[in-house]
């Protein structure tokens, strides 16, 4: 037993780094190595959570990575450590308290870090916090981080190397070779373990035939993921083709399904062929399928079972191979209840439901998908936009209602409409999106009388404090940091109270 005990700790660290020495080796992609890197390396050390975050010279695709717990706290720790990095750093450990989650909730540990550094320059830093001793020995742990740190230091560099070497032919036509470089549409940014769960369902489902619902809010990605399944399948080389079903008129839906025969209706003048059609071999992914007729549904039902069908205005039957993805953000089993959607349909999609999370559940997501669409925004619009810890910490606050396609679009807003270097949290247009609600209603409501007054303590004292943001608000045209000072809280603790009681200055002012 105690033979075990002693000789198991100290191979394990040399397994892991031998396995880390392989994942480089057989690297495809920079970043997904450097994750599975930082995954394998707070396992062995027993660590509560660790995170990389790279320098800004380093390739622009993502900034940082995270795993384990307290993830915000340990990449801000790497934020705070990044721009003091030395290329000819060393690991270190130092006793810390780190903040929770929440407010008065602390934990003490060690942190451990290490730069990453290639030949003569440093591209990043890994923290890794420990709550307890590392079940190896300090020394063992600390070499264990110099050679991961160099190892993917050197590994960053040289895929730097490549990816601009690679950009190099087209670096005379414009900047946008760079933008090329460093942005992948197709990418599906999440560490979470929701996303992790849902990348592993991903690879599962992609190669069966089998039918793939997906469900999810709007913007949370349905279409990203169509798009991966496809990919990652043995169709990839065939058509992916998309049919928003929500977005036409029946008649018009089922020819653009179908196909039609020439002389089928006015203005068919020649043969057309339908979704069906050109998805043959491949994948056709119908977006928005709850808003579908029923009529149609009872149409795309027999294909389904059958799996061939006639053009509008056909005889003959046509018979295809075509794998379906549907998607939706509409409660079914609600609409199968309410005789919307066919029961029959339901089940027959039902197959294997990919369900996407709203980003409210998944917020250790909002800083790396921050991060990927300020490099994207920042290519795109030539600038180098970095964000405060604050204006982070108040984008992962807020509530989302439009999920990652929200957030895509208020980064490019910021990027687009902040003139300084660094985004303070007054420059974060969250109030300019979805759900400004009533605002004015809230301005307009008359004083409560004293029936109706808010019965309890809490209540009372929001509404008075609703009330005087609204005030101040109104005071100072809109001006947040102004409505701050007059209220003498910050601008960020204003942002919050804002999100909190759903106020948009704008709907205030005029
Ligand atoms: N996990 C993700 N990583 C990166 N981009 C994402 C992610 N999820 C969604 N997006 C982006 O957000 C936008 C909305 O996604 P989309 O797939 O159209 O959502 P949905 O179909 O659910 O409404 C797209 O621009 C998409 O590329
Ligand atoms: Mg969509």
């Amino acid at each position: 037993m105690a033979k075990s005990a002693g000789s198991e700790p100290l191979n394990g660290p040399m397994q892991r780094l031998e396995q880390i020495a392989h994942l480089v080796r057989s690297s495809r992609n920079a970043f997904t190595t450097l994750d599975r890197a930082l995954h394998t390396l707070t396992e062995v050390l027993g660590a509560r959570g660790g995170a990389i975050v790279l320098a800004d010279a380093s390739p622009k695709r993502q900034q940082e990575w995270a795993c384990g717990d307290d993830q915000r706290q340990i990449i801000q720790m790497g934020r705070e450590l990044v721009d003091g990095v030395e290329a000819h750093g060393e690991a270190t450990a130092r006793h810390t308290v780190l903040p929770g989650s929440r407010p008065g909730r602390t934990s003490e540990g060690m942190v451990l870090s290490t730069p990453l550094t290639g030949v003569q320059q440093a591209i990043g830093v890994m923290v890794i916090f420990c709550l307890k001793q590392p079940p190896v020995p300090l020394g063992t742990a600390l070499a264990c981080l110099n050679v991961v740190g160099t190892v993917l230091g050197c590994h960053l560099q040289t895929a730097s190397l490549q990816e601009r070497l690679k950009a190099q032919p087209d670096a005379t036509s414009d900047a946008a070779a760079g933008l090329a470089a460093s942005y992948n549409p197709d990418q599906i940014v999440g560490h979470s373990a929701r996303m992790k769960a849902i990348m592993h369902e991903i690879q599962q489902a992609a190669n069966s035939r089998s039918t793939i619902l997906l469900r999810g809010e709007s913007g949370t990605g349905k279409e990203l993921v169509a798009r991966a399944l496809h990919k990652l399948s043995a169709r990839r080389q065939q058509p992916f083709v998309k049919l928003n079903c929500a977005a036409l008129p029946e008649t018009l839906l089922e020819s653009e399904l179908f196909g039609h025969e020439k002389g089928a209706f006015t203005g068919a003048v020649k043969t057309r062929r339908g979704r069906f059609e050109l998805a043959d071999n491949g994948t056709l992914f119908l977006d928005e399928i709850g808003d579908m007729s029923l009529a149609m549904q009872v149409k795309l039902l027999r294909v389904l079972q059958e799996r061939n069908f006639e053009r509008v205005g056909g005889h003959r039957p046509i018979s295809v191979d075509v794998r379906i993805i549907a998607a939706t953000n509409v409660d079914l089993e609600e609409a199968v209840r309410h005789r919307h959607f066919r029961e029959d349909l339901y089940y027959r999609l039902h197959v294997v439901p990919i369900v996407l999370p709203s980003l409210r559940e998944r917020r250790e997501d909002i800083p790396s998908l921050v991060g990927y669409f300020l490099a994207r925004f920042n290519a795109e619009n030539r600038k180098h936009l970095k964000i405060s810890s604050a204006a982070m910490d108040l984008i992962v606050e807020y509530d989302w209602p439009g999920n990652v396609r929200e957030l895509e679009n208020c980064v490019e807003r910021m990027v687009v409409m902040t003139r300084r270097d660094i985004v303070a949290p007054e420059d974060v247009p969250l109030s300019m999106s979805l759900s400004p609600p009533p605002l004015a209603a809230v301005a307009e409501t008359p004083a409560p009388s004293p029936e109706t007054r808010s019965s309890t303590l809490p209540k009372a004292v929001a509404e008075i404090e609703r009330e005087r943001l609204v005030e101040a608000l109104q005071t100072s045209g809109g001006v947040q940091t102004r409505a701050a000072m007059l209220l003498g809280i910050t601008p960020r603790q204003l942002g919050y109270k804002l999100k909190k009681y759903r106020i948009a200055p704008k709907t205030l002012i005029g």
